[in-house]
């Protein structure tokens, strides 16, 4: 099967430019002007966008915690991220008592239902001689990457020494370690107290978890990583101090990279200050206006390498049900924790959200130009992740992943827009100017204005080998 996308403008990460591009199959055949072919399908993509296929390399979907589950599993959360030009995910699988094989085969058998690409990040949460034996195994099963916390106290967190060696053999084995920095010593505490004191509204969330923590944590996680000479990926970066940080040890040569999210950028801590502050709960928390001028100085330099989503969602009143493919879901959110900031999960939503607010919030806003705005969700996390150029970029050869934007599209975004699975939106009400107008997986149509044409099991699992160091 072939189609011809005409005339559309071309955005790569460092290119603009006007052109045909010729799918055949699965894959971008040809790229030049005035391509001529017995094509199947021909698209006019006059006065549109051409972009590849977002990839936001950090979601969690169907994740158990709390009591409860983040509410997009494989299918949901990945039609959700198609409507917003995102063609292939990356989830974290959850280290059982199994061991990593074990535990990837349960995270496969929940995404036989991707609707999109996918791979997974392993969370590191133990670390003894027997596991530490193992890691290079994940690599062959095209699992190249370890998440380690330094929070979480006994849940999820492993100590320096463990993180030092998890560097040192990720090192050995082409792989890169992705790290969660806060300070989960100092959480403890300080989560203790504002309990033991009856302070218990949301706010208190972010109150109890201070952006010197991550900020600290960064610093430690490079000054690690330059010790260990093995390359690093700080996570959701959340604090102006944590650019700082990044800047300075990318400056010495450190192998540093930085992701943010949306969230990070557009909200702080006076939004869990709200009645509705629960909405806004993830960890690490929203910060203060000063930490979302840093971060978007830090993507505005090229300080950071991604913009991710850390798309972990849960209803905001799990009581009530909604209507998803017209079935009534509700599943236990955020209320668990109405009386108890402690008890409400962890995380918002954002998979769909990403890309569309990001172009009019930050390309049109100002902040970055349209080849950033592909760097940072589509060609970076493709390059660090072991996926370029079969993902994350428009040349022949590469997964036709294809999003034909509309630059002029206006929307009022919100709930109502938006296919995550989920009783809110952070950006209700936001007004947006430039929307996908068409997405292709793998030269298949799946997002055709606001029809969804894709399938549940039509994603495929990317077995990723080694990455590039931004
Ligand atoms: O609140 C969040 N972000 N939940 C997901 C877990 C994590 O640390 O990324
Ligand atoms: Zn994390
Ligand atoms: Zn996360």
């Amino acid at each position: 099967m072939k189609t011809l996308i005409q005339n559309g403008t071309l955005i790569t990460a460092s290119e603009t430019f006007t052109s045909d591009i010729l799918i055949e199959d699965e894959k971008i055949a040809r790229i030049g002007l005035n391509l001529e072919a017995d094509s199947d399908h021909r698209v006019d993509a006059t006065g549109k966008l051409i972009l590849p296929g977002g990839v936001d390399p950090h979601a969690h979907l169907d994740l158990q915690m709390f009591g409860t589950v983040s509410s997009d599993d494989h299918y949901t959360g990945h039609k959700a991220a198609a409507f917003g030009g995102t063609t292939t995910v990356m989830d974290f699988v959850v280290l059982d008592e199994k061991g990593f094989e074990h535990s990837v085969d349960v995270w496969m058998k929940m995404a036989e239902k991707a609707a999109i690409d996918y791979s997974f990040h392993m969370n590191l949460t133990r670390f003894d001689e027997k596991i530490a034996g193992k890691i290079p195994s994940l690599m062959k099963m095209g699992i190249q990457t370890l998440k380690v916390f330094t929070a979480y106290n006994g849940r999820l967190r492993l100590d320096d020494g463990g993180i030092f060696k998890a560097l040192q053999i990720a090192r050995d084995n082409g792989m890169l370690v992705m790290a969660h920095c806060e300070n989960g010593d100092v959480i403890e505490t300080l989560t203790a107290e504002a309990l033991a004191e009856g302070r218990t509204s949301p706010i208190w969330h972010a109150l109890t978890r201070p952006a010197w923590g991550a900020v600290e944590a960064t610093l430690r996680m490079a000054a690690m990583a330059e010790q260990a000479d093995a390359p690093v990926y700080i996570v959701h970066m959340n604090a102006g101090g944590e650019v700082d940080m990044l800047k300075y040890a990318r400056e010495r040569g450190v192998k540093v990279m930085g992701e943010t999210c949306p969230q990070y950028l557009f909200f702080s801590m006076d939004h869990l200050a709200r009645p509705d502050g629960a909405k806004w709960i993830c960890s690490p928390p929203m910060r203060t206006e000063t930490d979302n001028a840093r971060l978007w100085e830090g993507l505005t330099q090229n300080i950071l390498q991604t913009v991710g989503t850390d798309h972990c969602p849960f209803f905001y009143n799990g009581t009530q049900p909604i209507v998803y493919e017209g079935s009534e879901v509700f599943i236990p959110g955020k209320e668990l924790g109405r009386d108890d900031f402690t008890k409400i999960p962890n995380g918002l939503p954002g998979i769909q959200d990403r890309m569309p607010i990001l172009w009019t919030y930050g390309v049109k806003a100002g902040y970055i130009t349209p080849n950033q705005f592909v760097a940072f969700t589509s060609t970076n996390p493709a390059k660090i992740f072991g996926l370029y150029p079969r993902k994350g970029a428009l040349v022949p050869g590469a997964d036709a992943d294809i999003v034909i934007w509309d630059p002029e599209k206006q929307v009022k975004y919100g709930v109502a827009h938006s296919h995550q699975r989920t009783d809110y939106n952070l950006y209700e009400g936001w007004d947006l100017t430039g929307y996908p107008e068409k997405v292709f997986l793998r030269g298949r149509l799946i997002v055709d204005g606001d029809e969804w044409k894709g399938r549940r099991g039509d994603g495929k699992f990317l077995k990723r080998s080694e990455g590039m160091v931004l």
